[in-house]
C-alpha cells in the first residue's frame, strides 16, 4: 500500500500540477495533495481558497484527497503514514531547488522517499506565478489551469480582491 504526499503551494493549481496528480494516482494507492505555505512566496490565494479549488478539480479521482499543513512536510508524512513524496520536475532550473529539498527532507526523515515525475512537454513552461502574471495583465490563461480555477482567478482580479503584491 503506497500512500504518497504531493506537496506544494498551489497558488493556484495549474494543469501541470493536475497532470502530475493524475499520473501519481495511477502509480500509488493513495495521493494526498498537501497544501503548505512557502515562506519565500507571498500568496495570492488563502490556503482555504487553494484547497477548495484543488478539491473541486480532483473530485473525479477516487484515491486523491486534499489536506493542508503548516509545519514540516516530513512530519506530516509521518502523521499520515505516507512513505513517498511526489514532486514534478519541469526543467533543469527546477532541479537544484528540488534536489536540495529532497536531500533536506531525507536528512530530517530517512523513512520518506522523494519520487520525481517529469512534466509533459506541453506543460514545461507552465507555473502558477506566470499564470497569475498573465491573468493580472488580462491575458488568456485558457488551457493553462482548469476552467473552474480560471473563473476564480478572473473573479479575484476583476473584483479587486487582491493587493497585487505577487512576485
Ligand atoms: O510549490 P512550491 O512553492 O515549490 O512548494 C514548496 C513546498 C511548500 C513544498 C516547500 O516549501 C515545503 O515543503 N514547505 C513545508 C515546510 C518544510 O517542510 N520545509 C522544509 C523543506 S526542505
Amino acid at each position: 500500500m503506497i500512500r504518497a504526499l504531493y506537496p506544494g503551494s498551489f497558488d493556484p493549481i495549474t494543469n501541470g500540477h493536475l497532470d502530475i496528480i493524475e499520473r501519481a494516482s495511477r502509480l500509488c494507492d493513495e495521493v494526498l495533495v498537501t497544501v503548505l505555505p512557502n515562506t519565500s512566496k507571498s500568496p495570492l490565494f488563502s490556503i482555504e481558497e487553494r484547497v477548495a479549488m484543488i478539491e473541486e478539480v480532483v473530485a473525479p479521482f477516487h484515491n486523491v484527497s486534499v489536506k493542508m499543513h503548516a509545519g514540516l512536510l516530513v512530519d506530516f508524512a509521518d502523521e499520515q503514514n505516507a512513505q513517498v513524496i511526489i514532486k514534478g520536475l519541469r526543467a533543469v532550473s527546477d532541479f537544484e531547488y528540488e534536489f536540495q529539498m529532497a536531500l533536506m527532507n531525507r536528512k530530517l526523515n530517512q523513512k520518506v522517499e522523494t519520487m520525481f515525475l517529469m512534466t509533459q512537454s506541453q506543460n514545461s513552461f507552465l507555473s502558477s506565478s506566470l499564470v497569475k502574471e498573465v491573468a493580472r495583465l488580462n491575458g488568456c490563461i485558457k488551457g493553462l489551469v482548469p476552467e473552474t480555477v480560471e473563473r476564480v482567478i478572473r473573479h479575484k482580479f476583476r473584483s479587486g480582491l487582491t493587493d497585487d503584491r505577487e512576485g
